[in-house]
């Protein structure tokens, strides 16, 4: 694999209003690109509570098979194909006792887990929901391709498209999930994305601030820097983006507001009722799909605008989201 080129963070928010990143986030990435690229090279996953084991795919892969095998036998293979790529736009209001006056109405477009290698045109569908719509921000929570290794140039030009789709007045800002690998960074980051790896910026209107968190994935590469990343939110009204639900305690204690999520597409495939049998999450199980509150902070877990695994969907509808945010 080619080096990774680190992104000048200086030159990497060319049409926000955001404030320039701290001295020091440079080295802070370069730390980071050399712990996260040993992970993945040797299929490492990494717990929150201590301890690291090696990945091993083959049962997983093979009972994927045997299940998509079950489903063409059964003739539900193209309907489940189907009802993944209907994507839906749907509008979400929050409300917030302590927002700042300045940001009462403000909007989110929150897209997560495309996996634009998934199945072809979910850039183009994306595009097209929000097409004659403009937000305030656009915000992206990871896992951009389903493959784990490999090329990203087809999954990144996919990207680009619905970043040049989109309109956003403050821009794009992402995370990485835990499908994305760190050479991702800079080619998101050279298309307008403004990553945030354990890092934060702050959005002002006036005298009013409102501040964004990112840390990288935590369900396969966790590292204490996220938690640091979570200790900016008490100084102002703070949204934190996360790929998964997992770190919902901590960020309720660090004082985030309003926690955006992805990673479980809502189970993907459910039973009648919405109940899912695989979540794919160590941590908050209950918190796998749609809009929650912990402590004094919600959350919001999108369901997803594409498919991990085998690209069905049953019982789970796949979705942008369209997020107001208003003053209570
Ligand atoms: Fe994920």
């Amino acid at each position: 694999m080619t080096p990774m080129v680190l992104t000048d963070l200086a030159q990497a928010a060319p049409r926000t209003g955001f404030l320039p990143a701290p001295p020091g986030a440079i080295n802070a990435r370069q730390m980071w690109a050399n712990n996260r690229f040993w992970m993945e090279t040797q299929n490492l996953v990494t717990k929150r509570y201590g301890g690291k084991r090696k990945q091993h795919w083959y049962a997983l892969l093979v009972g994927m098979k045997v299940f998509e095998w079950g489903l063409k036998r059964l003739g539900q293979y193209q309907r489940g194909w189907v009802n993944a790529t209907n994507i839906v736009l749907r509008d979400l209001e929050l409300r917030f006792a302590r927002l700042p006056r300045a940001f009462d109405g403000f909007t989110i477009l929150h897209i997560s887990d495309p996996h634009l290698d998934g199945q072809p045109g979910i850039e183009d569908r994306i595009v097209e929901l929000c097409r004659g719509r403009e937000f305030d921000l656009c915000v992206l929570t990871g896992d951009y391709r389903t493959e784990l290794h490999g090329p990203i140039r087809a999954v990144m030009a996919s990207l680009d498209k619905i970043v040049r789709g989109v309109r956003s007045r403050e821009g794009f800002l992402g995370v990485l999930g835990n499908h994305d690998d760190c050479h991702m960074v800079a080619p998101m980051e050279a298309m307008g994305i403004r990553m945030l790896i354990n890092e934060n910026v702050v959005l002002t209107r006036g005298a009013d601030r409102l501040r964004v968190l990112g840390t990288d994935d935590v369900h396969y590469y966790y590292t204490d820097q996220s938690l640091h990343a979570l200790e900016a939110a008490r100084d102002d009204f703070s949204i934190a983006l996360v790929h998964s639900p997992e770190l919902f305690d901590a960020a309720a204690e660090a004082g985030v507001a309003l926690y955006l999520c992805g990673h479980t597409h809502g189970g993907q495939v459910c039973l009648p009722g919405g109940h899912a049998p695989l979540k794919h999450l160590r941590a908050g199980r209950h918190l796998f799909t749609g809009h929650w509150h912990h402590g004094g902070m919600q959350g919001v877990t999108n369901t997803g605008a594409g498919t991990s695994g085998i690209p069905v969907r049953f019982n789970t509808r796949s979705e942008i989201l369209a997020l107001r945010l208003v003053a209570a």
